[in-house]
C-alpha cells in the first residue's frame, strides 16, 4: 500500500500519525475531499433506502387498503407499474376486470392500446409509470363516487411525491376530473396543459374509448406531442 493510502486510511480511522509539516496539508485536503464523496455515497445510499421503504409502506397499505367499501369487489388492490422514477405518468380511472385478475394496471384490451400508443410516443412501456385514481375495481363498472376518490387520491399524492414526474397524463374523464378537482367534461379539458401542484398535466381521450371511437385517435395523437413538446422543452 502507497505511504499516502495508508496514511489516509489510519486518519479516516482516527488513528494519529506525525508526518513532515507540509505534507500534512496536502493529506489534509485530500482528506477533506474523501469526506465529501463518503458524506454523498452515504446520502445517496440513505436516499434510495428511504425511497424503498417508502414504496414498501405505500405498497403495503393499498394492498391492505379498507378505507371504502370497493374494496369488497377486488381480487387485488393495484399500486402501479413501471419505472418508479419516470418523466411521464399516466393515471387512469380505475382497474377493470383483467387488471383486478392479473395485479396490474392497463393490461387489458384498452391497456393494449394505451401500451401502443406509449410505444407510438418513442416510449417503452418499462420507462412509464402508471396506475389508477382508484386502486380495486369498481362494482357495475359505475363511476367512483367523490368520497371513494378523495380516499383514494391520499395514495396517489404519494406516489406522485415518490415518481416526481416531469409530465401527467389524466388518461380519461374519471382520472381527469379527479386530478384537475372539477366537474368539466374531458372534451373541454383536453388539448390544453393543465398544472397540478406546479407539474404540467395533459388529459386524453381513454383508449376504451378510441376502441369505440377509432376516428378519435387523431385527437389524441395531438394530444400526445403536447405531452412529447412538454418533454423536450418544458412549459413557460
Ligand atoms: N382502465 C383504466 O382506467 N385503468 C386500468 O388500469 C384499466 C382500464
Amino acid at each position: 500500500m502507497k505511504e499516502r493510502t495508508r496514511l489516509k486510511f489510519l486518519a479516516i480511522m482516527g488513528i494519529e500519525v506525525w508526518v513532515p509539516r507540509d505534507y500534512c496539508s496536502v493529506i489534509e485536503s485530500e482528506l477533506l475531499n474523501d469526506h465529501v464523496l463518503l458524506e454523498s455515497l452515504e446520502k445517496e445510499r440513505y436516499v434510495g433506502a428511504s425511497d424503498s421503504r417508502n414504496w414498501q409502506v405505500l405498497t403495503d397499505n393499498v394492498t391492505d387498503c379498507r378505507r371504502c367499501t370497493v374494496c369488497q369487489n377486488r381480487v387485488q388492490a393495484l399500486v402501479g407499474e413501471g419505472n418508479s422514477h419516470a418523466d411521464l405518468m399516466f393515471i387512469g380511472g380505475a382497474p377493470d376486470e383483467t387488471e383486478d385478475q392479473l395485479g396490474a394496471p392497463f393490461v387489458g384490451q384498452s391497456g393494449q392500446l394505451l401500451t401502443e400508443m406509449i410505444r407510438a410516443m418513442g416510449w417503452a412501456r418499462e420507462a412509464v409509470y402508471l396506475t389508477n385514481i382508484i386502486k380495486c375495481k369498481i362494482p357495475e363498472e359505475r363511476d367512483p363516487t367523490q368520497f371513494e376518490v378523495n380516499e383514494c387520491l391520499v395514495y396517489l399524492e404519494q406516489q406522485i411525491k415518490l415518481v416526481q414526474p416531469k409530465v401527467i397524463l389524466a388518461v380519461g374523464e374519471v382520472a381527469a376530473k379527479a386530478l384537475l378537482a372539477t366537474d368539466s367534461p374531458l372534451s373541454q379539458l383536453s388539448g390544453k396543459i393543465h398544472y397540478r401542484n406546479e407539474i404540467p398535466l395533459v388529459a386524453i381521450l381513454h383508449p376504451a374509448y378510441l376502441l369505440r371511437e377509432p376516428l378519435e385517435k387523431r385527437k389524441t395523437w395531438l394530444d400526445l406531442q403536447v405531452v412529447l413538446n412538454c418533454l423536450k422543452n418544458g412549459v413557460n
